[in-house]
């Protein structure tokens, strides 16, 4: 088994099989599991020495038209609490944000059908005329090519559209009345072509996911050569079809992630929301599995509780824009610090 790390290392790749091994080796065995750790830290050192990027998490709506199985934003949950932001509400927090050091701004949301273009063009060049130097990145879900492209124009720079699910079956069975598995995919194909830098991934440990699928979905982000990988554990929402089912294992989400850095190195890998909500330490032990980025919260006080993609998610401390002390000092415990560059993906 430790051949298969060293292999991964050395070639970024390893077959199906291998993948399968090493992810079912790294949840019954601690060494292998911190051997493999081990191996992506210092890849994400290699790329990215000690600084961790931070990026500035706006989360513009909470209506949705998609009805995911696990999110709590699907449509059919009728006790979830909706707003949208306005786009002054937006730029108050860009504001802020920018004030604060974030030259990173996520917008963030549901798939509002009162998005249009023309609302948001208008909402993302106000940005980039407002702040010049920042990157804007966009996770706004599927819309047309053409919208991608106008939004790209307007100021844009990266967009982050998990695939979710690279087995067309579990797909299927986690987003009922989506346009497919295929549909997603050509999203992220235009992105590409739109010149997006794109971010893609999956939860670990939803219902119905096989370890099998996991190997599925990081061949995916292989192949695709993406620059932003996200993986966090599932985490349930009672209001759900899901709100019984267990959280995402984390030693499972941790061997993910590090496969993930050998697999991509110079990719920006968040340690992940969910992970930091799933265990105390889950922030940092993102980090110490390879990944190189943290996300706060910059989103309006009084919204946060109400962008509930699963209960209890962490929105404040070290997980808010105002606690970038808290989370510097966290990262320095373990010897990083916050990294307040833009971040760009670079080639390495
Ligand atoms: N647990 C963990 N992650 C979730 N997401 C949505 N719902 C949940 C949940 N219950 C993830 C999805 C989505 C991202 C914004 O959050 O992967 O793409």
């Amino acid at each position: 088994m430790r051949d298969l790390v060293e292999q991964l290392a050395s070639n970024n790749r390893l077959d199906n099989a291998s993948l399968g091994r090493l992810l079912a080796g790294c949840v019954a065995d601690d060494a292998l599991l911190q051997l493999l750790r081990d191996y992506a830290v210092r890849t994400a050192r290699e790329q990215f020495g000690l600084g961790i990027y931070i990026r500035g998490l706006i989360e513009v709506s909470s209506f949705c038209r998609c009805d995911c199985l696990y999110c709590g934003l699907r449509r059919s949950n009728g006790s979830a609490e909706r707003y949208r932001l306005t786009k002054d509400d937006i730029l108050a927090c860009c504001a802020e944000g920018y004030r604060l050091g974030f030259r990173t701004f996520v917008l963030q949301g549901g798939e509002d059908g009162t998005h249009t273009d023309s609302w948001l063009v208008d909402v993302v060049s106000t940005i980039r005329k407002t702040y010049p130097d920042v990157a804007i990145t966009l996770s706004l879900g599927e819309r047309s090519e053409e919208s991608y492209r106008r939004l790209y124009e307007a100021g844009a720079n990266r967009y982050l559209l998990r695939h979710e699910a690279a087995d067309r079956e579990l797909y299927n069975s986690l987003h009922p009345s989506s346009r497919g598995l295929e549909h997603r995919l050509e999203c992220v194909a235009a992105l590409k072509r739109c010149g997006y830098q794109v971010g893609m991934g999956m939860m670990i440990g939803v219902k119905g996911q096989t370890i099998d699928h996991i190997v599925q979905d990081l061949q995916l982000v292989s192949r695709m050569d993406c620059q932003m990988v996200g993986i966090g554990p599932f985490m349930p929402h009672s209001s759900t079809p899901l709100g019984g089912e267990p959280a995402g294992d984390l030693r499972l989400t941790l061997a993910a992630v590090a496969i993930t850095r050998l697999m991509l190195p110079s990719a920006l890998i968040p340690s992940t929301t969910a992970l930091a909500t799933l265990s105390p330490r889950g922030r940092l032990e993102g980090i110490l599995s390879g990944a190189n980025v943290v996300m706060p919260n910059l989103s309006p006080s009084d919204i946060r509780a109400k962008y509930a993609i699963y209960e209890n998610k962490a929105s404040w401390g070290k997980e808010a824009a105002e606690g970038l002390q808290a989370l510097d000092e966290e990262l320095q415990t373990i010897g990083y610090h916050i990294d307040y560059s833009r971040g760009d993906y670079n080639i390495k």
